[in-house]
């Protein structure tokens, strides 16, 4: 399946959801229309159906995957405003140039799980024009920690040496359970589970909110953010020093609503940025011993230890996050009743266990 496939039967839903997307992150459509677009990754273009309906004056699309292009172009020819001239560009991210800058750039599902996304994230912030906007999203290890302990499962279960489908076939009936739980959930299944538990991850990193503010701090000051969980109580006479302090506000909002990003069921209240930075350092832990696993094949020598910080974890977490606590705490009885060969797991809590695994922020270009 192509890269970010939706589906258009439901036309009006899509744009209403990419609509109150858009207006999360501050994107009103005056700041799109007759304006220039740049956009790094758009896939087979699914997504930016709606940034096309918008009507920029000019939008360049630079992808790097071949087999995206053909769709890309038809939905480009497709949705296209008549004031819109538009340029699909094949070519890397590392590789781009363009004429001029952009009032908007967009690099939607891309930089995570890139190599090296600081390098990704440093070349497309060029092209922002100053006082321009730049939409990226990002994943850091505690809204991927769910996921990531589901593909720890997988990879105990399925067998090494069959095939995707089979692997995901096999799977199935354990996460089949689980998925059912998200009401949203418009994918098959089965196409989830190749994509999110079997595609190998090695030497792919996760890319969060915090590294992007602080990657992005002598140049960009921080907006806003999908969930839209950052507030700024202060007098807005007080704003004008040190350059608004805006990064250095979103940082506090990031790190006391990390635990929020673990869960999406949770009641969202604040928490400790203190016990949030930690439980992110073990969770970054448990993203990479898994990861490391993937080559290897579950080890006890990286079991016990990815066991031990997913308890030390749950211990962590603020009292509003109990559900969160419980749901790990029911993985760590769930793996070990894998281990011992059980068919017939209690899951408890972590069935319906996901997080916000990723996050649309924008950023303005100091001018
Ligand atoms: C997960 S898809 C996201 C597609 C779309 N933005 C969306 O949100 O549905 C990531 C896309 O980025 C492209 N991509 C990733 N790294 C790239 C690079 N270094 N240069 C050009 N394209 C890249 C991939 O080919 C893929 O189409």
């Amino acid at each position: 399946m192509l890269p970010g496939y939706q589906n258009f039967d439901n036309l009006e839903m899509y744009l209403k959801r990419r609509e109150a997307l858009y207006r999360h992150v501050g994107l009103v459509p005056l700041l799109c229309r007759n304006r220039r677009i740049l956009e790094f990754g758009p896939g087979a273009g699914f997504n930016s159906v709606f940034t096309a309906c918008l009507g920029p004056s000019y939008y360049e699309l630079v992808e790097g995957d071949h087999a995206s292009l053909e769709t890309l172009s038809q939905l480009m020819s497709e949705y296209s405003k008549s004031n819109t001239e538009y340029k699909i560009i094949e070519g890397l991210i590392e590789n781009h140039f363009s004429e001029g800058t952009f009032d908007l750039v967009i690099c939607e599902a891309t930089i995570p799980m890139q190599e090296n996304p600081e390098a990704i994230l440093k070349k497309v912030s060029q092209f922002v024009a100053p006082g321009g906007i730049l939409l990226i999203t990002v994943c850091d290890e505690m809204s991927y920690l769910p996921e990531i302990l589901r593909r720890l499962v997988a990879n105990t279960i399925a067998h090494s040496s069959d095939s995707f489908e089979e692997k995901a076939a096999s799977l199935l009936p354990y996460f089949g359970p689980h998925l059912e739980t998200i009401e949203e959930m418009s994918r098959p299944h089965k196409h989830y589970i190749i994509d999110n538990y079997l595609q190998p991850l090695a030497g792919r990193r996760l890319f969060g909110m915090g590294q992007a503010i602080e990657l992005l701090h002598g140049e960009f000051d921080f907006y806003a953010c999908s969930p839209h969980f950052s507030v700024d109580w202060r007098w807005y006479k007080e704003i004008y020093e040190d350059s608004g302090r805006y990064n250095d506000l979103a940082l506090d909002n990031y790190y006391s609503n990390l635990h929020n990003l673990m869960d999406y069921r949770i009641d969202h209240r604040i928490g400790s940025k203190d016990s949030n930075r930690s439980a992110l350092k073990f969770a970054g832990e448990v993203y990479n011993m898994v990861v490391e696993m993937e080559d290897l094949g579950p080890n006890n020598s990286l079991i016990e230890p990815v066991l031990d910080d997913v308890l030390k974890i749950s211990g962590m977490l603020p009292e509003c996050a109990e559900l969160s606590a419980r749901s790990l705490l029911d993985f760590i009885r769930a793996y070990k009743q894998i281990s011992r060969g059980n068919k017939d797991i209690e899951w408890g809590q972590f069935s319906s266990f996901y997080g916000h695994s990723q996050q649309f922020v924008t950023f303005l270009r100091r001018v």
